[in-house]
């Protein structure tokens, strides 16, 4: 009988846990004790599910490998960031597999979800094999399915979105038995025969939308040396039958900013050291730096004293509708202005450490500094007096 482990309950791994505890015997397994405490009470601090979606029958969360060593299959999904020289850090994957070299038996299966370079799940599949004199592909399976969960995102989801899923071994009823399991994750599989091809292609479905946004803040501040109305130019660029539209903005979150780093890396270690691929992280990490200027400038002009300017910053997580202020320069702004001007307060719904907004006092503000898009923020917006609306990448404006 199948018994499902999902290692590391993030923004990936619990909607994977939930989705599957709907259908198979399930554990969530994380080292981080507040989470699983939290998830046993029914809490998720990610806010993403509500009391009812986490409290299933029979399913358990715990951070004791007693509770997971009966299991016979493992869905890892550990965070991959950077370290501080924007190296690839494995840590939390070594970690994970450390474990299961511990509890490992004949006819296991592993799946590694986490964003990775072409070559780490074979690397760490070899280390596994060393350890436990186990043979993959014969004693048991490992397979890569990269992650394409869009938090926040309400029509694109776990139900709709087409998941690749990469397993290399000849068992057909192994094939057949992970594509069971995965079928109650995704609708639409797209089957690989070639893990590291798999890994290839999630690193540069990051790396395009990276490069594509970092092209369209280029083109803005372009726009503004030039002073030339941004979506005006847009729009009619638009016209032509193979352009494609992106949205400026502040890229941030734990995959636009990471990932390139992961493929040029292992590029760079082949022999191939990348021209076009980390040249859009420049500009996006430079876009900070341009919201700042351009408040700086606003305010100059406005000759409002230092120590009087009133500034609210809205929208604080990487973007809107989601709690998460990992790699966010939104934070970054908030605390250069809270520094410079002491009557700054940054304010999101979605981020528990937000300053609280009375509508009722929108008025006392001198500005609005406007860094996400979406509705709630569409309505403060639209209530403002134009003058008061610093809106660096034209969500609202014209
Ligand atoms: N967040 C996204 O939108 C998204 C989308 C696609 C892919 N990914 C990729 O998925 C992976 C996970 O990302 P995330 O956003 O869910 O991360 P996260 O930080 O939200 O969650 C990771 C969880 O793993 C736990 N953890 C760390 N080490 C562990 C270990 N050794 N054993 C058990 N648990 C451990 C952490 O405590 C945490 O709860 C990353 O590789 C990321 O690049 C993320």
């Amino acid at each position: 009988m199948l018994k499902i482990c999902v290692i590391g309950l993030g923004y990936v791994g619990l909607p994977i846990c939930l989705k599957l505890a709907k259908s198979f015997n399930t554990i969530g397994y994380d080292i981080n004790s507040e989470r699983i405490d939290t998830l046993n009470k029914g809490v998720d601090i990610n806010d993403e599910f509500k009391k009812k979606d986490i409290k299933i029958n029979n399913l358990i969360f715990s951070k004791k490998i007693e509770d997971i060593n009966q299991c016979n299959f493992y869905i890892v999904c550990v965070p991959t960031p950077i370290t501080h020289l924007k190296k690839p850090d494995l840590k939390y994957i070594d970690k994970s597999f450390n474990l299961l070299s511990k509890i490992l038996k004949k006819g296991d299966i592993i799946v590694l979800e986490s964003t990775v370079y072409p070559g780490v799940t074979e690397a760490f599949t070899k280390k596994l094999e060393k350890k436990t004199k186990l043979v993959n592909n014969y004693d048991f399976s490992t397979c890569y399915s990269p992650e394409r969960i869009n938090p926040g995102d309400k029509s694109r989801n776990l139900n709709n979105i087409n998941k690749i899923l990469a397993y290399e071994g000849e068992d057909r009823r192994i094939k057949k038995l992970i594509i069971s399991v995965y079928k109650k994750i995704s609708k639409k599989l797209i089957f690989s025969k070639d893990i590291k091809e798999a890994e290839t292609a999630k690193g540069i479905e990051n790396i395009q939308r990276d490069l594509n946004i970092a092209l369209f803040n280029e083109i803005l501040m372009i726009c503004d040396k030039l002073k030339l109305n941004f979506n005006e130019v847009v729009r009619l660029a638009s016209t032509k039958w193979n352009f494609i539209n992106f949205s400026p903005g502040l890229v941030g979150g734990h995959c636009l900013p990471v990932d390139p780093y992961y493929l040029t890396y292992i590029a760079k270690k082949r022999g191939y050291r990348s021209k076009v691929t980390l040249s859009g992280r420049e500009v996006n990490n430079y876009m900070k730096n341009y919201v700042i200027n351009l408040v700086n400038l606003v305010i100059k002009t406005s000759r409002i004293k230092k120590n009087k300017v009133k500034i609210c910053i809205v929208g604080l997580t990487y973007k809107y509708g989601v709690a998460d202020t990992r790699n966010s320069q939104k934070i970054e702004i908030l605390r250069y202005f809270k520094k410079r001007f002491k009557n700054t307060k940054g304010f999101d719904p979605f981020f528990k450490n937000a300053d609280k907004l009375n509508y009722n006092e929108l008025k006392k503000y001198d500005f609005f500094l406007f860094l996400s898009k979406g509705p709630k923020f569409k309505k403060i917006a639209d209530s403002l007096d134009q003058k008061k609306m610093i809106d660096p990448f034209f969500y609202y404006s014209n």
